[in-house]
Protein backbone atom coordinates (compact mmCIF):
# COMPACT_ATOMS: atom_id res chain seq x y z
CA UNK A 1 0.00 0.00 0.00
CA UNK A 2 1.23 3.36 -0.94
CA UNK A 3 -0.53 5.72 1.63
CA UNK A 4 1.54 7.92 3.44
CA UNK A 5 1.03 8.81 7.04
CA UNK A 6 0.67 12.77 7.59
CA UNK A 7 3.52 13.15 9.86
CA UNK A 8 5.75 10.70 8.14
CA UNK A 9 8.87 12.04 7.05
CA UNK A 10 11.18 10.86 3.83
CA UNK A 11 14.79 10.94 4.67
CA UNK A 12 15.33 13.44 2.14
CA UNK A 13 12.71 15.89 3.11
CA UNK A 14 13.91 18.77 4.00
CA UNK A 15 13.07 19.36 7.88
CA UNK A 16 12.24 22.86 8.63
CA UNK A 17 10.63 24.58 12.11
CA UNK A 18 8.82 27.06 12.01
CA UNK A 19 9.12 29.34 15.26
CA UNK A 20 5.73 31.39 15.61
CA UNK A 21 5.94 34.35 18.46
CA UNK A 22 3.31 35.60 19.71
CA UNK A 23 2.24 38.97 17.48
CA UNK A 24 -1.19 40.13 15.64
CA UNK A 25 0.39 38.41 12.51
CA UNK A 26 0.90 34.71 13.62
CA UNK A 27 -1.96 34.22 11.66
CA UNK A 28 0.09 34.78 8.53
CA UNK A 29 2.55 31.92 9.63
CA UNK A 30 -0.10 29.66 8.76
CA UNK A 31 0.60 30.64 4.98
CA UNK A 32 4.07 29.79 5.14
CA UNK A 33 3.20 26.74 6.72
CA UNK A 34 1.16 25.76 3.96
CA UNK A 35 3.95 26.82 1.37
CA UNK A 36 6.49 25.31 3.07
CA UNK A 37 4.40 21.65 3.11
CA UNK A 38 3.32 21.88 -0.46
CA UNK A 39 6.65 22.42 -1.51
CA UNK A 40 8.15 19.29 0.23
CA UNK A 41 9.48 20.27 3.38
CA UNK A 42 8.55 18.45 6.68
CA UNK A 43 7.28 21.38 9.15
CA UNK A 44 7.56 21.48 12.57
CA UNK A 45 5.63 24.31 13.93
CA UNK A 46 7.23 25.32 17.62
CA UNK A 47 4.57 28.35 18.97
CA UNK A 48 5.62 30.44 21.94
CA UNK A 49 2.58 30.55 24.61
CA UNK A 50 2.08 33.77 23.54
CA UNK A 51 1.29 32.92 19.95
CA UNK A 52 -0.91 30.38 20.69
CA UNK A 53 -3.42 33.45 22.08
CA UNK A 54 -3.98 34.37 18.44
CA UNK A 55 -3.27 30.74 16.92
CA UNK A 56 -4.22 27.71 18.78
CA UNK A 57 -2.37 24.50 18.92
CA UNK A 58 -4.90 22.71 17.13
CA UNK A 59 -4.62 24.57 13.73
CA UNK A 60 -0.81 24.20 14.02
CA UNK A 61 -0.85 20.62 14.81
CA UNK A 62 -3.60 19.84 12.05
CA UNK A 63 -1.48 21.75 9.43
CA UNK A 64 1.42 20.78 10.34
CA UNK A 65 0.94 17.25 11.10
CA UNK A 66 3.13 17.33 14.21
CA UNK A 67 2.57 17.98 17.71
CA UNK A 68 2.85 21.52 18.67
CA UNK A 69 4.15 21.94 21.93
CA UNK A 70 5.39 24.92 23.29
CA UNK A 71 7.05 23.95 26.25
CA UNK A 72 9.93 21.42 27.20
CA UNK A 73 8.09 19.82 29.69
CA UNK A 74 6.26 17.60 27.22
CA UNK A 75 7.42 14.18 25.60
CA UNK A 76 10.57 14.45 27.71
CA UNK A 77 11.78 10.86 27.22
CA UNK A 78 12.30 12.99 23.24
CA UNK A 79 14.46 15.36 24.81
CA UNK A 80 12.59 17.73 22.40
CA UNK A 81 13.99 20.77 23.87
CA UNK A 82 17.88 19.44 22.28
CA UNK A 83 16.64 16.56 19.44
CA UNK A 84 13.92 19.41 17.34
CA UNK A 85 16.88 21.96 16.79
CA UNK A 86 19.60 19.70 16.20
CA UNK A 87 17.27 17.78 13.30
CA UNK A 88 16.35 21.17 11.58
CA UNK A 89 17.86 22.20 8.33
CA UNK A 90 16.46 25.41 8.50
CA UNK A 91 14.41 27.44 11.73
CA UNK A 92 12.52 30.35 10.52
CA UNK A 93 10.71 32.49 13.61
CA UNK A 94 7.56 34.24 11.85
CA UNK A 95 6.21 36.82 13.64
CA UNK A 96 9.17 37.40 15.37
CA UNK A 97 8.52 39.61 18.07
CA UNK A 98 10.64 41.78 20.14
CA UNK A 99 10.54 39.76 23.17
CA UNK A 100 12.09 36.51 20.97
CA UNK A 101 14.81 39.05 19.30
CA UNK A 102 16.01 39.71 22.81
CA UNK A 103 15.78 36.76 24.10
CA UNK A 104 17.68 35.13 21.22
CA UNK A 105 20.34 37.74 21.00
CA UNK A 106 20.81 37.06 24.93
CA UNK A 107 20.65 33.11 24.71
CA UNK A 108 17.79 32.82 26.89
CA UNK A 109 16.18 29.52 26.87
CA UNK A 110 12.49 29.71 29.05
CA UNK A 111 10.26 27.50 26.40
CA UNK A 112 10.73 25.23 23.70
CA UNK A 113 11.13 27.95 20.94
CA UNK A 114 13.84 29.38 22.52
CA UNK A 115 15.45 26.23 23.58
CA UNK A 116 15.58 25.13 19.61
CA UNK A 117 17.44 28.13 19.09
CA UNK A 118 20.00 27.54 20.96
CA UNK A 119 20.62 23.83 19.49
CA UNK A 120 19.98 24.36 16.22
CA UNK A 121 23.19 24.72 13.89
CA UNK A 122 21.06 25.20 10.83
CA UNK A 123 20.36 28.57 9.02
CA UNK A 124 18.37 30.43 11.18
CA UNK A 125 15.67 32.99 9.73
CA UNK A 126 14.02 35.68 11.58
CA UNK A 127 10.86 37.59 9.72
CA UNK A 128 10.51 40.07 12.59
CA UNK A 129 7.08 42.12 13.22
CA UNK A 130 6.24 44.74 15.51
CA UNK A 131 5.15 48.62 15.70
CA UNK A 132 7.10 51.19 14.39
CA UNK A 133 8.58 52.15 18.18
CA UNK A 134 9.19 48.86 19.07
CA UNK A 135 11.15 47.95 15.81
CA UNK A 136 13.47 51.10 16.14
CA UNK A 137 13.93 51.19 19.76
CA UNK A 138 17.79 50.69 20.19
CA UNK A 139 17.51 47.30 21.96
CA UNK A 140 15.56 46.30 19.17
CA UNK A 141 18.21 47.09 16.53
CA UNK A 142 21.13 46.04 18.80
CA UNK A 143 19.94 42.72 19.06
CA UNK A 144 18.85 42.29 15.67
CA UNK A 145 22.75 43.53 15.43
CA UNK A 146 23.65 41.04 17.23
CA UNK A 147 21.66 38.31 15.45
CA UNK A 148 22.92 39.35 11.84
CA UNK A 149 26.59 39.17 13.34
CA UNK A 150 26.29 36.03 14.15
CA UNK A 151 25.21 34.94 10.85
CA UNK A 152 21.13 34.75 11.25
CA UNK A 153 19.16 35.87 8.09
CA UNK A 154 16.81 39.33 10.00
CA UNK A 155 14.38 39.95 7.26
CA UNK A 156 13.80 43.40 7.35
CA UNK A 157 9.20 44.32 8.10
CA UNK A 158 7.47 45.69 5.63
CA UNK A 159 5.79 48.92 5.82
CA UNK A 160 2.38 49.28 6.50
CA UNK A 161 -0.80 48.91 8.26
CA UNK A 162 -0.12 47.28 12.02
CA UNK A 163 -2.22 46.58 14.67
CA UNK A 164 -4.81 48.94 15.26
CA UNK A 165 -4.88 51.88 12.84
CA UNK A 166 -1.44 52.40 12.94
CA UNK A 167 0.67 52.45 9.76
CA UNK A 168 4.56 52.43 9.44
CA UNK A 169 7.54 50.05 9.38
CA UNK A 170 7.08 47.10 11.66
CA UNK A 171 4.82 44.76 9.32
CA UNK A 172 5.41 41.27 8.77
CA UNK A 173 6.66 40.60 5.03
CA UNK A 174 4.22 38.73 3.34
CA UNK A 175 4.10 34.69 3.51
CA UNK A 176 5.53 34.88 -0.19
CA UNK A 177 8.47 36.25 0.45
CA UNK A 178 9.01 35.12 4.01
CA UNK A 179 9.44 31.42 1.96
CA UNK A 180 10.95 32.60 -0.83
CA UNK A 181 14.11 34.13 1.80
CA UNK A 182 13.48 30.28 3.40
CA UNK A 183 14.27 28.89 0.03
CA UNK A 184 17.32 30.69 -1.02
CA UNK A 185 18.90 30.33 2.67
CA UNK A 186 18.18 25.97 1.91
CA UNK A 187 19.84 26.30 -1.53
CA UNK A 188 22.64 27.96 -0.33
CA UNK A 189 22.96 25.79 2.82
CA UNK A 190 23.00 22.86 0.36
CA UNK A 191 24.93 24.18 -1.96
CA UNK A 192 27.69 24.94 0.81
CA UNK A 193 27.11 20.86 2.54
CA UNK A 194 28.35 19.18 -1.62
CA UNK A 195 31.73 18.28 -0.82
CA UNK A 196 34.02 18.47 -3.56
CA UNK A 197 37.03 17.13 -1.55
CA UNK A 198 37.80 15.03 -4.76
CA UNK A 199 38.38 17.23 -7.35
CA UNK A 200 40.97 16.91 -10.13
CA UNK A 201 41.94 13.24 -9.03
CA UNK A 202 41.13 10.46 -11.53
CA UNK A 203 40.01 7.58 -10.14
CA UNK A 204 40.25 3.59 -11.11
CA UNK A 205 37.42 1.44 -9.81
CA UNK A 206 36.78 -2.04 -10.72
CA UNK A 207 33.53 -3.95 -10.34
CA UNK A 208 32.14 -7.35 -10.58
CA UNK A 209 33.57 -10.38 -9.74
CA UNK A 210 37.05 -12.19 -11.29
CA UNK A 211 36.78 -15.14 -13.74
CA UNK A 212 40.02 -17.08 -13.82
CA UNK A 213 39.75 -19.32 -16.51
CA UNK A 214 40.22 -23.19 -15.35
CA UNK A 215 40.17 -24.94 -19.61
CA UNK A 216 38.06 -23.46 -22.42
CA UNK A 217 34.62 -23.66 -21.06
CA UNK A 218 35.64 -23.62 -17.14
CA UNK A 219 36.02 -20.92 -14.57
CA UNK A 220 37.01 -19.79 -10.59
CA UNK A 221 34.62 -17.00 -9.82
CA UNK A 222 33.39 -15.08 -7.36
CA UNK A 223 29.51 -13.93 -5.83
CA UNK A 224 30.61 -10.14 -6.19
CA UNK A 225 27.78 -8.69 -7.58
CA UNK A 226 29.01 -5.33 -8.41
CA UNK A 227 27.14 -3.03 -5.96
CA UNK A 228 29.79 -2.07 -4.17
CA UNK A 229 31.64 -0.66 -7.18
CA UNK A 230 29.41 1.14 -8.38
CA UNK A 231 28.29 2.78 -5.35
CA UNK A 232 32.19 3.96 -4.84
CA UNK A 233 32.42 5.03 -8.31
CA UNK A 234 28.87 7.11 -7.56
CA UNK A 235 30.58 8.35 -4.16
CA UNK A 236 33.77 9.46 -5.77
CA UNK A 237 31.57 11.48 -8.85
CA UNK A 238 29.47 13.60 -6.41
CA UNK A 239 33.06 14.58 -4.27
CA UNK A 240 34.43 15.73 -7.88
CA UNK A 241 36.57 13.15 -9.10
CA UNK A 242 36.60 11.89 -12.50
CA UNK A 243 36.08 8.15 -12.72
CA UNK A 244 36.71 5.19 -14.59
CA UNK A 245 34.71 2.31 -13.99
CA UNK A 246 36.02 -1.12 -15.24
CA UNK A 247 32.85 -3.66 -14.90
CA UNK A 248 32.71 -7.04 -15.55
CA UNK A 249 30.27 -9.77 -14.91
CA UNK A 250 28.07 -7.83 -13.02
CA UNK A 251 23.89 -7.58 -12.97
CA UNK A 252 24.70 -4.04 -11.81
CA UNK A 253 23.31 -1.65 -14.90
CA UNK A 254 24.97 1.31 -15.46
CA UNK A 255 23.34 5.03 -15.00
CA UNK A 256 24.46 8.40 -15.35
C1 LIG B 1 -2.96 42.19 20.52
C2 LIG B 1 -1.48 42.14 20.72
C3 LIG B 1 -0.65 42.21 19.62
C4 LIG B 1 0.72 42.17 19.77
N1 LIG B 1 1.51 42.24 18.66
C5 LIG B 1 2.84 42.22 18.79
C6 LIG B 1 3.67 42.31 17.65
O1 LIG B 1 3.21 42.35 16.50
N2 LIG B 1 5.02 42.32 17.84
C7 LIG B 1 5.58 42.25 19.09
O2 LIG B 1 6.81 42.29 19.19
N3 LIG B 1 4.80 42.15 20.19
C8 LIG B 1 3.46 42.13 20.07
N4 LIG B 1 2.67 42.03 21.19
C9 LIG B 1 3.32 41.89 22.50
C10 LIG B 1 3.79 40.45 22.69
O3 LIG B 1 2.70 39.56 22.64
C11 LIG B 1 4.51 40.31 24.04
O4 LIG B 1 5.70 41.07 24.03
C12 LIG B 1 4.86 38.87 24.32
O5 LIG B 1 5.53 38.79 25.56
C13 LIG B 1 5.73 38.29 23.24
O6 LIG B 1 5.89 36.92 23.48
P1 LIG B 1 6.79 35.97 22.59
O7 LIG B 1 8.18 36.09 23.12
O8 LIG B 1 6.22 34.64 22.85
O9 LIG B 1 6.68 36.39 21.20
C14 LIG B 1 1.29 42.03 21.06
C15 LIG B 1 0.44 41.92 22.14
C16 LIG B 1 -0.91 41.96 21.99
C17 LIG B 1 -1.78 41.82 23.20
Amino acid sequence: MSERRVNETAPDQPKVVLGVGGGIAAYKACELLRRLSESGHDVRVVPTASALHFVGEATWSALSGHPASHEVWETVHEVPHVRIGQAADLVVVAPATADLLAKAAHGLADDLLTNTLLTARCPVVFAPAMHTEMWEHPATQENVATLRRRGAVVIEPAVGRLTGVDTGKGRLPEPGEIFDVCHRVLARAAAAGRRDDLSGLHVVVSAGGTREPLDPVRFLGNRSSGKQGYALARTAVARGARVTLVAANTAVRARA
